[in-house]
């Protein structure tokens, strides 16, 4: 990558050793970079020369900021004709430099001074915040000379964040916004509504955030297993933003470049809308404002009634007095149509207007909202669901299930926005489920974001420009604090930031991990909250039948990880047997391994457990194939000496929805064992069941099998918590060859749980034969 710019900056680094790093330390990389010889040293005389009015501020601000780092404020002065020798120079200058568009800027340094320049005042922040990461990359404070072009790859670079799942103070707003500019963000989409809580504050309608914003507290359940309740004597969690806190939060972000766009869901996820006027749903009752999650959401805005429309438009009027952005985000998503086919207004609604379903009932719902935001010059942006029954004219797509949504719209000519669950969901893990905290599922690591591509290959060049850019989510059903937030956020979005500015061509993995060592210590100054997931030692295990063992490579997403391992359990240290190539594993092994960094660990230890035992990658067929989606280990998944951890995506576990696990193994030769042993794993909430039994059958010819134990469930129909349940037989067996083994599913969710009726999960990981 970046030829020109290594070959220069190699002869610039032997020349004056300026940055311990082999590139320049800024993220997310400028586009075009040509260093030359020496640098410009920032001195107590240096003069911040900015003339303009609006860039003046900026100036006083930065001067401000970079205080702690240089040492000294630096001076301000007005006047360029008056430069003095040493000064760093600001200038909106809309003739230097066409390329660089509407946010991009142009840093030339030269040993006696610096010169931004940029078409608008983006630019200058943009430059600004390249200067201030030059400088804190070098101890003596010095800008390397050179010449910087740079400007984004897209226009939009988002972050969503949800603060209705948990309310997040408007002081944890605006530090979001100061990091979302640090990474050149342009776009905070702020989710105001949701079922769980209504966050903004509306004068027609003062229920809303009244009774709307505040919830009963129920941290001691699971998120999926808080009842519904009406009890507003008890509802005392939530909050919401006033109009005034939402006016200056705008200002502010508005001053730093950011557009937020606010989220007003409809027609679902708006329950607690519903709380505080349960007349605008089909059914009026009053279901309260959940706790925690609902699914599938049918209590949703009635489509029939005119009431709900005027309602909604008069919320959107005052929504677009407080929000200048251009897009309104309207929802749209996962809305069940159960109440919506069963309501006479709502079937009227669609007889009168000639719709085929109630797909198409949301479709003209859209439409109809679309219609009046566009006569009032704003334009609606929504999830993909917006696509069903038929698009808006004019609307944006925000591609959130995979990115078929994205394409199919593109396709149709409107744009899109990429957020796929896969890449762009920080509320996913980030690292090894048994070392973080709980999340929403998924397994989405600072490299995955990294390695994000916005534009599908699929697309045409014409669809491909309709791609504006790309947003992370962070949804917060599992995050309740600022803190926490912050963990899922951070370093994430410094891998999205690159994606979403840097040229597609010198994007580079190994540079940028490189680059994250100076970024961390930017966190790190800036007390952030900052995730060292990236730290931990991912475990990659191989089978190697021949030899009966397994070699299991390590790896971390950090730069030239120094990893050190053990076997026997203990804690690894900086006297462990440093990794050099896959360790070999021919027995039971508990490995234990972990990143080191000057002599300590730097991250959380990595600890797996492996056995080679009598079954090890022997023949295995299994009877009803299990999901494509949990298919743990591949072929010899149940048999390759590797156990599933606590969470149900480690990509350990085998699982079978509605069927039971029917597993013949050949041993290759007649043997005596003393056990069979099989685990499963129980996440209720995730729909995922023990086996009701498990039965283990022996057999000298693979024909005429002998039960050797059934074993019940001890089910306890009072713990709804996740744990791994052992089965095991308890007596030896001779001129044994072969083993069926049975785990009968527990057939269909029971009454009262959010799948009631429909097919359990059954989770295995191991068949172990000792
Ligand atoms: C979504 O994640 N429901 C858009
Ligand atoms: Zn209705």
């Amino acid at each position: 990558m970046k030829h020109h710019t290594k070959f220069f900056f190699a002869f610039f680094l032997s020349v004056c050793f300026c940055f311990i790093y082999g590139q320049l330390p800024i993220i997310p990389y400028p586009a075009e970079i040509e260093m030359s010889e020496g640098h410009f040293l920032l001195g107590k005389e240096t003069i911040l020369v900015a003339e303009q009015e609006e860039v003046l501020s900026m100036a006083d601000e930065r001067a401000k900021q970079w205080e702690t780092k240089l040492g000294f404020r630096l001076k301000i002065g007005t006047k360029l004709s008056e430069m003095p020798n040493s000064s760093v120079v600001l200038v909106i200058n809309k003739t230097i430099n066409e390329g660089i568009g509407s946010e991009g800027y142009q840093l030339i340094i030269n040993p006696e001074r610096a010169e931004l320049s940029a078409n608008t005042t983006a630019g200058i922040l943009y430059g600004l915040e390249t200067i201030g990461q030059l400088l804190d990359a070098d101890k003596e404070k010095r800008l390397p000379c050179g010449v910087i072009i740079d400007y984004p790859r897209f226009s939009y670079r988002g972050m969503h964040l949800d603060v209705s799942r948990h309310f997040m103070p408007i002081e944890f707003i605006y530090k979001v916004i100061d990091f979302l500019v640090m990474h050149k963000m342009n776009i905070f989409h702020w989710h105001l509504v949701d079922d769980q809580g209504w966050r903004l504050e509306i004068n027609k309608y003062p229920k809303l955030t009244g009774v709307g914003a505040w919830r009963v507290p129920m941290p001691e359940k699971h998120w999926d297993d808080r009842p519904l309740t009406t009890d507003r004597t008890h509802a005392t969690y939530g909050g919401f933003y006033t109009q005034d806190d939402v006016k200056q939060v705008v200002a502010y972000a508005e001053a730093r470049n950011i557009t937020i766009i606010p989220e007003i869901e409809m027609p679902a996820h708006v329950m607690s809308a519903l709380a505080a006027y349960p007349e605008f749903s089909c059914t009026g009752e009053n279901l309260g404002v959940p706790p925690g999650g609902v699914w599938p959401i049918t209590h949703i805005y009635c489509a029939g009634k005119e009431e709900t429309f005027e309602f909604l438009e008069n919320v959107l009027t005052e929504v677009m007095e407080l929000f200048p952005s251009t897009y309104i985000h309207i929802g749209g998503d996962e809305a069940d149509k159960t109440n919506w086919k069963s309501c006479p207004t709502c079937q009227e609604r669609m007889k009168v207007e000639g719709l085929e379903n109630e797909e198409e009932l949301q479709s003209y719902f859209i439409h109809r909202i679309e219609r009046f935001l566009n006569a009032h010059g704003r334009r609606i942006i929504g999830w993909d669901e917006i696509l069903e029954g038929g698009l808006a004219p004019n609307a944006t797509v925000m591609s959130w299930r995979g990115e078929a949504g994205g394409i199919e719209a593109a396709g149709m000519g409107h744009q899109v926005v990429m957020t796929p669950g896969s890449h762009c969901y920080f509320d996913h893990y980030q690292g090894d489920p048994s070392l973080e905290p709980v999340a929403h599922g998924g397994y989405t690591t600072l490299k995955k974001v990294y390695l994000y591509e916005p534009v599908r290959a699929e697309l045409t060049t014409e669809e491909g420009e309709l791609v504006l850019g790309a947003q992370a989510n962070v949804w917060s059903e599992f995050i309740s604090t600022p803190q926490h937030a912050e963990y899922m956020i951070f370093p994430r979005l410094s891998a999205l930031s690159e994606v979403l500015w840097s040229p597609k061509a010198t994007r580079d993995w190994e540079d940028f991990s490189e680059r994250m060592e100076i970024q961390y210590k930017r966190y790190a100054d800036a007390d952030l909250n900052y995730s060292l997931s990236a730290f931990q030692v991912k475990a990659s295990p191989r089978l190697d039948p021949e030899n009966r063992r397994l070699l299991v490579e390590l790896d971390s997403e950090v730069f030239q990880p120094e990893i050190r391992f053990t076997t026997d359990g203990s804690a690894p240290d900086i006297h462990s047997t440093l990794y050099r190539s896959p360790v070999s594993i021919a027995g039971t092994a508990r490995l234990k391994a972990a990143v080191f960094k000057d002599e300590k660990a730097s991250g959380q230890v990595m600890s797996a457990h492996y056995e080679i035992h009598k079954a090890f990658a022997s023949q295995i067929q299994i009877q009803h194939p299990n999901s494509p989606r949990y298919n743990g280990g591949g072929q010899y998944g149940l048999v390759d000496g590797i156990s599933g951890t606590i969470s149900f995506a480690d990509g350990k576990w085998k699982g079978f929805s509605g069927d039971d696990l029917i597993a013949v193994i050949d041993l290759g030769e007649s043997m005596t064992i003393n056990t069979i042993g099989l685990d499963a794993l129980q996440s209720i909430a995730s729909w995922i069941f023990l086996p009701l039994w498990v039965s283990f059958e022996v057999s000298a010819n693979g024909q005429n099998f002998r039960l050797l134990e059934t074993v019940q469930t001890p089910y306890d129909s009072e713990s709804n918590g996740k744990y791994i349940q052992d089965y095991g037989t308890s007596e030896a067996a001779t001129d044994v060859r072969y083993l069926r083994i049975t785990a009968k599913n527990f057939g269909v969710c029971p009454p009262g749980h959010s799948g009631e009726g429909k097919p359990a999960w059954l989770f295995v990981s191991e068949i172990v034969v000792r």
